[in-house]
């Protein structure tokens, strides 16, 4: 039987990691570190870290705005470019203009999909609220979280889309393999089996092996990641909900211009699709500090693979 399970995720401050699906909601482990039993020094720097964690994670939500406008500009500057170019030199590129206005096009359709993965973040976590200042004006981010925010597009092509199952297979595939080998199904009760899967990046890895039926934790520290994975795995309850073009600011490499505009669908499968008995959750923050008893997990499988561009 299927069900639609609900994954919810903690911070790194509170350190408190939560499994939760439709049947269940189970405190795995607790250890708060804003907590009023401490020093008065302990409390001011965990203060401190809470003050810093928020104006990181405001600073991520307007990266993520800011993505049209940079965007934009970042075409208004070929443009510019193009004008500059002598005419007979123009005359071999008849359809420059027209590819930059199907770029805009698409930066804006882009640009409606992060407004849907920032839509509800302020509920993120299950233990605290990391409120957003609603009338913060967009202003310009570092190029770096710029970068960050076109990775999250191509991942989601990377990790939830048709397009993306080649490089899956290479790279997933060997991990769940080495699962089933090590806890075979005929001799484990494999939701009773507990895996992590560390930098858990948009989640699908973490998913597969909760679809094999293990009970499994995902675990990741990038804000960009874990609002988009959240969008993926809480929101998208239907196949090929959502249509994407991850690969329009990439100007090399493309064998035609078509290439660069060529729009994928998300998720391939419904995320919220997972045996009742098993745990599925994503715990947020740095691994080395969220993870400190040993023994919860029986395997830990991480898999850092390279982004296909
Ligand atoms: C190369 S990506 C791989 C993501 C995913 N495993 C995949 O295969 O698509 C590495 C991920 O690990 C996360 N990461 C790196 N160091 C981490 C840490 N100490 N704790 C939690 N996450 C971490 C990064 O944010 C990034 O999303």
């Amino acid at each position: 039987m299927s069900v639609h399970c609900q994954v919810e995720l903690t911070t790194t401050s509170f350190c408190c990691i939560t499994c939760i699906n439709a049947h269940n909601y189970l405190v795995l482990s607790k250890m708060n570190s804003c907590g009023s039993g401490g020093s008065k020094e302990s409390n001011i720097r965990a203060e401190n870290e809470a003050e810093a964690e928020e104006k990181h994670f405001r600073s991520i939500i307007n990266a993520f705005k800011y993505y049209r406008t940079h965007s934009v500009r970042r075409l208004l500057l070929a443009e510019k470019y193009f004008d500059e170019l002598p005419d007979h030199h123009k005359a071999m590129l008849p359809s420059f203009r027209d590819n930059l206005k199907r770029l805009r096009i698409c930066i804006y359709h882009n640009y409606e999909i992060i407004k849907l993965i920032i839509a509800d973040v302020d509920h993120l976590f299950e233990n605290t609220v990391l409120e957003r200042d609603q009338d913060a004006v967009i202003h310009p981010s570092p190029e770096t979280d710029m970068e960050k925010v076109r990775t999250v597009l191509k991942q989601i092509a990377r990790d939830w889309t048709v397009q993306g199952e080649a490089e899956r297979n290479a790279c997933y595939t060997p991990v769940l393999k080495e699962i089933v080998k090590s806890f075979p199904k005929d001799k484990y009760k494999t939701e009773n089996i507990q895996v992590l899967i560390p930098g858990a990046g948009l989640g699908r890895l973490a998913f597969e092996v909760a679809r094999l039926g293990y009970s499994c934790q995902g675990n990741e520290f990038s804000f960009f990641m874990l609002f988009t994975s959240n969008f993926i795995l809480n929101r998208c309850k239907e196949t090929n909900l959502y249509v994407l073009y991850p690969w329009i600011h990439q100007f090399c490499n493309n064998l035609a211009s078509s290439d660069q505009t060529s729009p994928v669908q998300f998720p391939d499968v419904n995320p919220t699709q997972l045996n009742p008995d098993v745990n599925f959750s994503m715990a947020a923050g740095d691994f080395l500090e969220v993870y400190t008893d040993p023994g919860i997990f029986c395997i830990k499988h991480y898999c850092f693979k390279c982004s296909f561009s």
